[in-house]
């Protein structure tokens, strides 16, 4: 598996991460199997949230994975806190959560810890003043955000010394509005209307990794857009380029993300050891500057 820094950090990553978000999903055996493959393709790199099933993502990761010293210095984990009764960065829940978070997966530190969304009650000092204690007592080495657009990111470290080196954003090819605004600017169109105030460009500007979640999603969590007839022309795209590099479709669509030159960490959310197989081919394969275009335009991304 092909790695690359995380942002400003000294952390070498795999350039495709697992996410744990349905892993309660399976048995303790079958997970143990998963993560297994996981590992073995390289993909050490593992994104969870507290508030994936109540925590219960937290502990079958820790319990297959028969969590120990040895095997915590094998893997890299990511946790995801701040979504409580609205979304909530007080000092309080953030500390609280964190140590919630490190008791289910049976460690005493988190490689790197993201705000799951922006809480607007946020005071940015008291962050700052949360991330030092958890940074200086081991807890956390690296911080991060999801969800975030520039200026929240910029309104945070103004008073957070740790660099942000993360921001986890819904991405895909059927969900691609941060690179369709960029394509369509000051256009009279739907495209050009500004979600997220630039944020693919503030990230790269300020070397923080996008990771994308939901990959092969379309909507809020509205189906899968591969095999979707919604999604007749991006299919059939997708299944040419994948026959002429001999992969699966679902290859194509994490090498689409990959061939991005911001360097971006898809966050997969398969369960299934084949389809995670499909999905590490992905790190091997350099679509063409033509084939990128062709899979955005099939999406229903115009271009001025
Ligand atoms: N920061 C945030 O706000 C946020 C939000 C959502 C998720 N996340 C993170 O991102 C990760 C990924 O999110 P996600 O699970 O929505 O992403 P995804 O990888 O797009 O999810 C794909 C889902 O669709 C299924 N699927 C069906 N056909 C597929 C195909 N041909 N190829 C691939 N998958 C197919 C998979 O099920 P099978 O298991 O059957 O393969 C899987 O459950 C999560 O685990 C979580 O860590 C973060």
């Amino acid at each position: 598996m092909r790695t690359m820094k995380l942002g400003t950090s000294s952390l070498e990553v795999p350039v495709i991460a697992v996410g744990c978000m349905g892993l309660n999903s399976l048995s303790i055996p079958d997970a143990e199997r998963f993560l297994r493959t996981a590992l073995e393709h390289g993909v050490n790199f593992f994104d969870h949230a507290d508030v994936y099933h109540s925590g219960d993502c937290e502990r079958v990761f820790a319990q297959a994975l028969h969590m120990n010293d040895d095997v915590r210095e094998k893997v890299i984990i990511q946790g995801k806190v701040g979504i409580w009764n609205g979304y909530n960065s007080s000092r309080e829940h953030l500390t609280q959560a964190v140590e919630g978070t490190l008791k289910r997966l049976q460690t005493d530190y988190l490689d790197v810890l993201l705000i799951h969304r922006p809480d607007p009650l946020v005071e940015p000092e008291e962050v700052a003043e949360t991330f030092d204690a958890l940074y200086t007592s081991g807890k956390v080495r690296n911080f991060g955000v999801s969800n975030h657009n520039g200026g929240q990111i910029a309104l945070l470290q103004k008073f957070v010394k740790q660099p942000i080196v993360a921001n986890q954003l819904q991405f895909s090819a059927a969900h691609a509005f941060m690179i369709s605004r960029g394509v369509n600017v000051n256009m009279n169109n739907e495209a050009a209307l500004d979600r997220d105030g630039g944020v693919l460009d503030f990230c790269r500007l300020h070397d923080i990794t996008i990771q994308p979640w939901s990959p092969f999603r379309y909507g809020f969590f509205e189906g899968v857009f591969l095999g979707n007839k919604k999604y007749p022309k991006l299919n059939e795209t997708i299944r040419a380029i994948a026959n002429k590099y001999g992969v699966t479709d679902t290859t194509i669509a994490i090498a689409w993300i990959l061939r991005h030159p911001a360097h971006m960490q898809p966050i997969s959310g398969t369960v299934k050891t084949s389809r995670l197989k499909e999905i590490c081919k992905a790190a091997d394969i350099t679509l063409t500057r033509d084939e990128w275009y062709d899979i955005f335009r099939a999406a229903g991304n115009q271009l001025p």
